[in-house]
C-alpha cells in the first residue's frame, strides 16, 4: 500500500534506473512542482542533476535570493543562476498587450534555457515537474476540451528543440501529494504551501507596459500584502493573493503637500479549481493595515483598492 517513504524509495530507484550515469537538467522556477522534482531527483542522482534558474526580473520580492539560498546553500543542489533581467526587460519595452507580453516572456524563457542547456552538452535528460493534473489537462486539450483563455506559460516544446529525453518523476501525483513529498524531502513547509504564481509573473501584474521601476514598486507592495496575510493567519485560507500595479495616477495628500502617484489593487480569491473563484472576504482591519503599510512604506503608491470581482466574469489575474 501507498506510503510516502515507500514512494520515495521507489521513485529514487526508478530515477536511477532510468538515467543511469547520464546528466540531467531541470528548469527550477521556485514553484512547488519544479522544486519538489529537483529535490527528489537530487536525492536519487546527486550531482548528476544541474538546475537552471532563470531570473527574468518578474519574480516576487527577493525570490531569486531565496531560491538560491534554499536550493544552493541549504539543500546543496547544483543551481545555475541566470540573471536575464535586462534581456527580458529589453524585449518587453514598449509592449502593452497582455498576450504579447506572455508570448515574449515564454519565448525568451525558452531561449535563455536553451542557451544554458547548450553549455551542458553532456546532459541527456530534461527533468520537469509535470504532475498528474497537467497530464490530464494536456490530454484534454488535444481533444479540444480544455479551454485555454490565456496562453499559459510553461516550457512545453523544450524537449523537442533540445533533443533531450524527458524525466517526469511526479507524473502520477496530485498536488497535495507533491506538497507532502516536498515536506518529507526537507523543503520548508512555507515554500511547499505557496500560492500558485504565473509563469510570466509580475509581467502580467504590472498592467500595460512593464518597467523595472513599476516592477520594483509592485514587488514591495506585494511582499507587504503577503506578509500581513501570513501574520494574520489568512494566507492559508485564501487560494491565491497578490497585488496588481495600475499604471494610472491619482491625487493624494501627504502632510501639507499634494501627491500624484500610482494605484495598486489587492486581489485575494478563494477557489477549488481556479476555473471559478470568489473574492476573499478579508477583514476590514487587515485590509486597512495592508493599505496603510503600502502607502507609508512604498513611495510612489498613494492609493490602494480591493478587487471584489468574482470569476467569472472577471479572471483571477487582471491580464
Ligand atoms: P485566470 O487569471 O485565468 O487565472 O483566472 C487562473 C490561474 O492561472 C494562473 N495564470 C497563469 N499561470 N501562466 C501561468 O503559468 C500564465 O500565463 C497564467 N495566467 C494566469 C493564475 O495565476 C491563476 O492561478
Amino acid at each position: 500500500d501507498w506510503t510516502m517513504p515507500h514512494f520515495i524509495t521507489q521513485a529514487v530507484q526508478a530515477i536511477r534506473a532510468q538515467v543511469g550515469t547520464d546528466d540531467v537538467i531541470l528548469g527550477l522556477s521556485g514553484g512547488v512542482d519544479s522544486s519538489v522534482a529537483a529535490v527528489l531527483i537530487h536525492k536519487a542522482i546527486g550531482s548528476q542533476l544541474t538546475c537552471v534558474f532563470v531570473d527574468h526580473g518578474l519574480l516576487r520580492y527577493r525570490e531569486a535570493e531565496e531560491v538560491m539560498a534554499t536550493f544552493g546553500q541549504h539543500l546543496g543542489l547544483k543551481v545555475i543562476h541566470v540573471d536575464a533581467r535586462e534581456t527580458f526587460m529589453g524585449h518587453l519595452a514598449g509592449v502593452t498587450d497582455p498576450e504579447q507580453k506572455r508570448k515574449i516572456i515564454g519565448r525568451e524563457f525558452v531561449e535563455v534555457f536553451q542557451r544554458e542547456a547548450g553549455c551542458l552538452p553532456q546532459a541527456k535528460w530534461l527533468a520537469q515537474g509535470t504532475i498528474y493534473p497537467d497530464v490530464i489537462e494536456s490530454a484534454g486539450s488535444k481533444n479540444g476540451k480544455a479551454q485555454n483563455i490565456k496562453s499559459h506559460h510553461n516550457v512545453g516544446g523544450l524537449p523537442e528543440t533540445l533533443h533531450l529525453k524527458l524525466l517526469e518523476p511526479l507524473r502520477d501525483l496530485f498536488k497535495d501529494e507533491v506538497r507532502a513529498l516536498g515536506v518529507e524531502l526537507g523543503l520548508p513547509s512555507e515554500m511547499v504551501h505557496r500560492h500558485p504564481f504565473p509563469g510570466p509573473g509580475m509581467g502580467v501584474r504590472v498592467l500595460g507596459e512593464v518597467s523595472p521601476h513599476f516592477v520594483d514598486l509592485l514587488q514591495r507592495a506585494d511582499a507587504i500584502f503577503i506578509e500581513e496575510l501570513r501574520s494574520s493567519g489568512w494566507y492559508d485560507q485564501v487560494s491565491q493573493a497578490f497585488v496588481v500595479f495600475l499604471p494610472v495616477r491619482s491625487v493624494g495628500v501627504m502632510g501639507d503637500g499634494r501627491t500624484y502617484e500610482h494605484v495598486v489593487a489587492l486581489r485575494a480569491v478563494v477557489t477549488s479549481d481556479f476555473m471559478t473563484a470568489h473574492w476573499a472576504e478579508l477583514p476590514y482591519d487587515l485590509l486597512g493595515k495592508v493599505s496603510n503599510r503600502i502607502i507609508n512604506e512604498v513611495r510612489g503608491i498613494n492609493r490602494v483598492v480591493y478587487d471584489v470581482s468574482g470569476k467569472p466574469p472577471a479572471t483571477i489575474e487582471w491580464e
